[in-house]
């Protein structure tokens, strides 16, 4: 069974360049199941529920988020109703929309759990303690997870806690895909970060002149997401019978012209 998982759709450039990409994607790897990281999928930064419809239709069968997800306030009843985008399951119980969901896919139960880390990110729970508890009550055959952090550390810790226990630990929210891509001792494959897609001429998806502007004086400006040169970035993970990793392998492709 083979699970693709795509990093951050950072804007419409992303949302179109993964459209156009996905054909080749299924062609190449033969997806059983494909998972979307769609917190900068409306203008760069959240989701509304016509962007979560447009990466549907481009293929997606699970949207992930993380810390953008409640950017636009109209979004608030659709997470709330719909059943295959979830949010960070470690912030408080009472926000809008649900932490995991487990769907069917290639003859398997397969759980998707999204988690945030706690270092540099609000959370209500720490993701460890919340991952457990998840795992202890979930009905899977095999279990994915997309970790949302900021901290390389955190990340790779994350990946030996739950080392045996989960399919694969996709990292996200840097945008900057990390060459550490393996499967751990126990056959949990594990990524740091996936990066993101959308436009490689540009500051994790922003016009890189503004955010250089923004650095250089410390004032705030007007960011606007970066069209040029789409990438899409992810990997893709064999699972096994026992619900555990066989192989991990990067993707970062240009997006063809639509
Ligand atoms: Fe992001
Ligand atoms: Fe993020």
């Amino acid at each position: 069974m083979k699970v693709l998982f795509i990093g951050d759709v950072v804007g419409g450039p992303g949302r179109r360049g993964l459209a156009a990409a996905m054909p080749g994607l299924r062609e190449r790897h033969s997806p059983d199941l494909t998972i979307v990281n769609g917190e900068n999928s409306a203008g760069g930064m959240g989701i509304t529920e016509k962007t979560a419809r447009a990466l549907f239709d481009a293929g997606c069968d699970v949207i992930t988020t993380g810390n953008h997800v409640y950017r636009h306030r109209e979004a608030y009843a659709f997470l709330d109703r719909a059943e295959r985008v979830i949010r960070p399951a470690n912030y408080p119980h009472a926000n809008p929309g649900k932490g995991h969901v487990v769907v069917e896919a290639g003859g398997m139960r397969v759980g998707v759990i999204n988690l945030s880390g706690a270092i540099g990110l609000q959370v209500a729970r720490l993701p460890f303690h919340e991952v457990d508890s998840i795992l202890e009550r979930i009905e899977a055959d095999a279990v994915v997870v997309d970790f949302h952090a900021e901290v390389s550390s955190e990340k790779v810790a994350i990946g030996w806690h739950l080392d045996g226990r989960v399919a694969a630990i996709f990292g996200t929210h840097t945008h900057v895909p990390t060459a550490d891509a393996r499967v751990l001792p126990g056959g949990t494959a594990h990524i740091s970060d996936v990066g993101m897609t959308g436009s490689r001429t540009s500051v994790l998806g922003v016009k890189p002149a503004q955010v250089v502007e923004g650095m250089k004086t410390q004032m705030p400006v007007k960011f606007e997401t970066a069209e040029e040169d789409v990438w899409v970035m992810g990997a893709v993970v064999e699972i096994n019978s026992a619900g555990l990793a066989d192989s991990i392998e990067p993707i970062m492709v240009p997006a063809p012209a639509p």
